[in-house]
């Protein structure tokens, strides 16, 4: 074994739509776990712009959103140096697999799938097939690449199922092909609600803006959106808070940010009021991202630096995807170009 074969580190795989504004969740659920898990991996992290059109996008906002994800995935502390992080249109083998994947994907599969259900019911007059086959361009973005574990929220668990079992089919009906990846999805935080209906996962894209705490909302605003998060009639955390899903959700915030149990977090603060436990809250947020918002200003202003790693991120990308796609193509029984 060579020295390159020994250094070649498994691969870690993920992204996140340009659409709305990163999340707390997002970070919580995701890329929190990016940063933990690049020591052991070779990281591969993506601004899937392609799966974002999926749903109406004014094109400058967009433009503008991709460059602001990819400074925010460096401003969280992943290592440009160490990993490959690029737009997904740059790299035209992600539309190109996921043809081929689409013709390996079911119907019926696609049709359980719930965030489609989803989004098909909050965007009911734009049903488009793209929407529709979203999950085989998920598919594509991670068995490209032959990649070992995916680190995504609980709401993406569902279609990295499918990913394996398309990745199963076009092995069994082939020969080995694809790497079947593994999901990683965090014991606390995988699920982050809604601040005002915690019945409701928070989203990046809500249209009140209440409902979720944006990774770049200044200091002030992050105060005033805890402040007003919903809690129930009681006024003081107890161990029975876990059973209110409102309390529950705040509390497995601050778990996931001070890495303690929901359990430890109900009994080191039982006793307190709602507001000073929010305070406390406020405090943890506001730690996290005032260091995080002061790297992402820096970033963010050096427009050459930002581009130079997209650029080198994508014909990394390029050149790994070129790998997997020669092999796909002669598997399925394309003719290789110049050998008619
Ligand atoms: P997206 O853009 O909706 O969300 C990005 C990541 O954030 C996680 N997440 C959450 N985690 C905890 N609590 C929440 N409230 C919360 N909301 C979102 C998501 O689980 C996800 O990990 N289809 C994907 C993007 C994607 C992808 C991929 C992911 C495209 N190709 C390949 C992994 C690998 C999506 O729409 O995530």
């Amino acid at each position: 074994m060579n020295q390159l074969e020994k250094d070649k580190k498994p691969i870690l795989l993920s992204g996140i739509q340009p659409s709305g504004h990163l999340a707390l969740g997002n970070y919580v659920g995701a890329m929190r776990n990016w940063v933990n898990l690049q020591q052991d991996y070779l990281g591969i992290f993506i601004v899937v712009d392609m799966h974002a059109i999926t749903v109406r996008q004014n094109p400058a906002e967009l433009r503008k959103q991709c460059l602001s994800f990819a400074a925010q995935y460096l401003a969280a502390g992943i290592d440009p140096e160490k990993n490959i992080i690029f737009i997904q249109s740059h790299v035209h083998q992600h539309a190109e697999l996921a043809w081929i994947l689409s013709c390996f994907t079911y119907m019926g599969e696609l049709n359980r799938m719930t965030q489609f259900k989803d989004k098909s019911q909050r965007y009911d007059d734009n049903i488009n097939a793209g929407l529709y086959t979203y999950p085989a361009l998920m598919a594509a973005d991670i068995l490209l690449y032959q990649t070992d574990l995916v680190p995504v929220g609980a709401d993406q668990k569902q279609h990295l199922e499918l990913a394996r079992d398309i990745a199963t089919r076009f092995n069994n009906t082939y020969s080995p092909t694809f790497k079947v990846p593994e999901p990683f999805i965090p014991k606390a935080g995988a699920r982050i609600m809604s601040l005002q209906d915690p019945e409701k996962k928070m989203s990046k894209s809500d249209t009140n803006e209440n409902n979720y705490i944006s990774l770049l909302d200044p200091p002030d605003v992050l105060k005033r959106k805890i402040k007003r998060a919903v809690t129930d009639s009681a006024h003081e955390i107890s161990p029975d808070s876990l059973n209110n899903s409102a309390i529950r959700n705040l509390i497995n915030i601050y778990s996931a940010l001070n890495d303690i149990s929901a359990a430890e977090v109900a009994n080191q603060f039982a006793g307190q009021q709602y507001s000073s436990f929010k305070g406390e809250l406020t405090d943890s947020v506001v730690n996290l991202l005032e260091p995080f918002q002061h790297r992402y200003n820096e970033i963010i202003g050096e427009k050459g630096y930002l581009s130079d790693i997209l650029d080198e991120g994508a014909r990394r990308a390029h050149s790994m995807a070129s790998r997997t796609m020669s092999k796909v193509y002669r598997k399925i029984g394309f003719v290789a170009p110049g050998h008619p």
